[in-house]
Order: structure tokens, then sequence, then C-alpha cells
């Protein structure tokens, strides 16, 4: 199989010259054909500039002066479409945020896996119970959860539903993030409601107290929403990952200031740990757009194809442009990420690096729940920030799978959830999420691994 050799020239459908894992194929080629027109008629979800800005603010994350925090769902649903489902994530995101903003002394870039994260990998094509075997769920905008025949046929009339949806999602995500919801003093008042209510009410009192008087003390100063936009609105971000390249594909649109290629049905696409190996379709079709891209790194992925994968997607060096989204697994992150960190750093590649603390800590519990303890999820956050500081480089980013319901999906926690009431609310399309309370102590985590950081650099 080809390389994704930068010699040949680039089109939005030039990948599918190359081997695509992972993609349906569907019954009616017709019909997927009539779909992918009908889409590439839509108006873009995000306009080229935007992702631009991001990239900007991700160059920052790259040079050290910024951190990155991207959350959302595993998996978006029609089922779950609700605006209080938008809102209470976006909240807790925001919450997040100002917790990290105020221990990093940093600015924090908000980046959503909303409004357009529908297509799921899957380990495996068929999924049997008892001896009937169907087609694995690929996520919504393919086909159906349920497990019955006709639903898991994949459906293309469904890209249709899923691009609404984005649409819907993104226009309120809009709407709060500039029409007053994202005010500070409002998202701090709901963390110290959330302080208060958590049995580990101790250890975040003290950071919490902080944010309150650099507030007041803001207030006393005249520096209020009212006088400062800042802190009035803020930046949100939308990502998914790119999976379903036909779904890309019909959104690329080419910017008619600079004339260069964007996919325009999110700010930021990354490209899944199964979908990037070189020769890949995907990493084909990301090298060739505008948007800044991540790429999740596992296990699997040694120092060489790495720098060679960097070399395919980002051959300018430009900063900003990749997110290295790291997913080793508690256990396995010590062994294998600070090899690569030093071969990036000593090839002197411009990256963003990223702790997905999730998808290396699912396992399965014996009552049938695929669950992540918290414990686990904690520690490979630990072992991120202790592995950038030994190496000097900077731990830029958090990449979590959550939601602001309560939700009982990841065991642990504050608010302990034990295997035995993992039954109570698990409502994932796909892998276990934190709720909202488990999201936060998560930040007061990378909050206090944020503080060490600052404090080594200033020390150094
Ligand atoms: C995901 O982010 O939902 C996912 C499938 O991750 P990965 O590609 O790292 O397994
Ligand atoms: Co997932």
């Amino acid at each position: 199989m080809a390389g994704n050799g930068t010699s040949k020239p680039w089109t939005p459908d030039s990948w599918r010259q190359f081997e695509a894992r992972q993609m349906p194929s569907y019954g009616n080629a017709a019909a997927l054909d009539a779909v992918e027109a009908e889409l590439k008629s839509y108006p873009p979800l995000v306009f080229a500039g935007e992702a631009r800005s991001l990239k900007g603010q991700l160059a920052e994350v790259a040079a050290g002066r910024a951190f990155l925090l991207q959350g959302g769902d595993c998996a978006e649903s029609f089922a779950e479409f609700h605006p209080n489902n938008i809102r209470d994530t976006f909240r807790v995101l925001l919450q997040m945020a100002v917790v990290l903003t105020f221990a990093a002394k940093m600015p924090v870039v908000k980046v959503g896996r909303m409004a357009g994260q529908f297509a799921k990998p899957r380990s495996d094509t068929h999924e049997t119970k008892g001896d009937v075997s169907l087609p694995s769920y690929r996520g919504d905008i393919v086909n159906d959860i349920g497990f019955e025949a006709e639903g898991r046929e994949p459906d293309p009339k469904r890209m249709l539903r899923a691009y609404m949806q984005s649409a819907a999602t993104l226009n309120l995500l809009r709407a709060f993030a500039q029409g007053g919801y994202a005010n500070l003093m409002q998202v701090h008042k709901w963390t110290l409601d959330f302080v208060g209510s958590s049995p580990a009410a101790k250890r975040y009192r003290d950071l919490a107290d902080r944010i309150g008087e650099a507030l007041r003390f803001m207030q006393a100063c005249g520096i209020n929403p009212e006088t400062a936009p800042q802190l009035r609105g803020t930046d949100f971000f939308t990502s998914h990952e790119a999976l379903l390249l036909g779904y890309e594909q019909a959104m690329t649109r080419q910017d008619s200031l600079t004339g260069d290629w964007y996919d325009t049905s999110a700010h930021l696409l990354w490209i899944g740990d199964r979908t990037r190996f070189p020769g890949s379709a995907h990493v084909e079709y990301l090298r060739g757009i505008g948007n800044p891209i991540g790429m999740k790194v596992g296990p699997s992925l040694d120092a060489d194809t790495l720098l060679r994968l960097i070399d395919t997607l980002n051959p300018q060096n430009e900063p900003g442009r990749l997110t290295l989204i790291s997913r080793f697994g508690a256990d396995k992150i010590d062994a294998y990420l600070p090899a690569l960190v030093r071969a990036v750093a000593r090839e002197g590649r411009s990256v963003v690096w990223s702790c997905d603390p999730m998808h290396g800590n699912t396992v399965k519990t014996g009552t049938g729940f695929k669950t992540r303890p918290f414990e686990r999820i904690l520690a490979e956050v630990r072992a991120f920030f202790a592995i950038h500081r030994a190496e000097g480089t900077h731990a830029g980013g958090i990449h979590a799978e959550m939601t602001g319901q309560n939700v009982t999906e990841c065991t642990g926690g504050a608010v302990a959830i034990t295997d035995e009431t993992l039954g109570d609310r698990y409502h994932t399309h796909c892998d276990p999420r934190l709720n909202a309370a488990q999201s936060l102590e998560l930040a007061f985590l990378i909050a206090e691994g944020l503080q060490q950081e600052l404090a080594s650099r200033e020390a150094a």
C-alpha cells in the first residue's frame, strides 16, 4: 500500500485511492451519492477564519503559553439530542476551564467533542448475541444502536440528520458562548455549589476561594462582565473524529479568502487510533485540509512511524496545526510516552501534547458494563504531567469523554459509583463518560499538575 507521499496532489477526494478502514459499506450506492451531493449544497457549519483562529490559539499551547481543554460525548446520539444536555456539558467545560485558567495562569482553549461527534470506530465488524450476528453499531450517523437487522444496515440519510443536529447544537453553543451564559461570575458560582456538595470539598475549597477572591478584587477595580467583554463571553470551538470520510468530503470547501481547503463540519478534526497508520485514507484526507487537526497516539505507534506521520500531516512544522492525543492507559503510559515525547522534541517538531485518559482505561465489569475506574483515569493524568515535567515539555491539554448529566458510567470519584450502581444511569451510546462531578474533580487534579509545572519552570 502506498504511503501518503506529499508528492501526489491532494484533492478533497484523493483519500479514495487509499486504504479506508472503519468505514461502513452502504448497500445502495445511488442513495449514498444523492445524500453526499445534497450535503455538498448545504451551508458550511464553521468558517475557515474560525479554524485559523483556533490554530493560532493552539500555537500558543504548543509554545507552552496556553492549555487545551477538549471534551464531550464519546458519541452524540439522535436520542439524547436535547438543549439541556448541550447546556450542561457546555457548563461543566466552562467550570473546568475557570479552574484551569486560574491554576495555570494561562488561557484555556475550549473545544467541545460536540456538534458532529457521531461516527464511531469499532473493534469488531459484527456484534453477536446468541446465534444472531449483525453489523456493529457505528454511530447514529451510520446506523441504529438497537440490535435489529434492519436498523443496523448503514443508511446514508442519517448523515443529513446528523448535519441538522450539528447545526442546531452549534447554534446553541454559539449563543451560550457569546450571549451571557458564559459569564465568569456565574460560572464560578456553579463551581462553588459543586464544592459545597462534594464529599471532597475541603481539597477544592482553597482553590475555589482564591478564584472568588481574585474575582472580587477585579470587581473592586471596576473589571466586571459589564466593563470587560472577556468576562462576559468566551471562544468555544467544536471537534469530532473525522471518520466518515464521505461526509467530511462533502463538507470540504475552498476558503474564498485564501483559496485553501477547509473541512467546515467542525473547527478541529482528529484521526482515531485505528485509522492513523501510514497509507491510511484518513491520513490522506486530513493532510490536505487547513483546519487544526489531532491524532490519537496509542501503544501500537512507534517513534519512527510517528515522525513520518508528522511529516505527512504537518510538513511545514506549523505551530498549532497538530495536536497529539496520547491514550495509553495508566499501566502503559510510562513505558510508551517518554520515547515519543523525546523523539518529537529531538526532531524539533512543534506539537500540542494532550492526554486522553479515557480510551486506554476501559474495562468490563462482572455485571457486563463497559466502565472506566476513575482512579485509573487520574493515574494516567498524573503520569502524563510527571513525564512532561521530566522531559521539560509542556503538558498541553486534556481530552475527556464527559457529560454534564449525572450519569453513572465510570466507577469511583468522590460520590463513589460502584460496579453495582453503574446500571442506575448508564446512558452512553458508546464509551463510559465522566459525569459532571467527576469532570470537575479531574479539573482540580489537572490544576495541581499545572501548578507543579509552573513551579518547576520558575525554579529552572
Ligand atoms: C474516541 O475518541 O472515541 C476513540 C474511539 O478513541 P481512539 O481512536 O483513541 O480509540
Ligand atoms: Co470513546
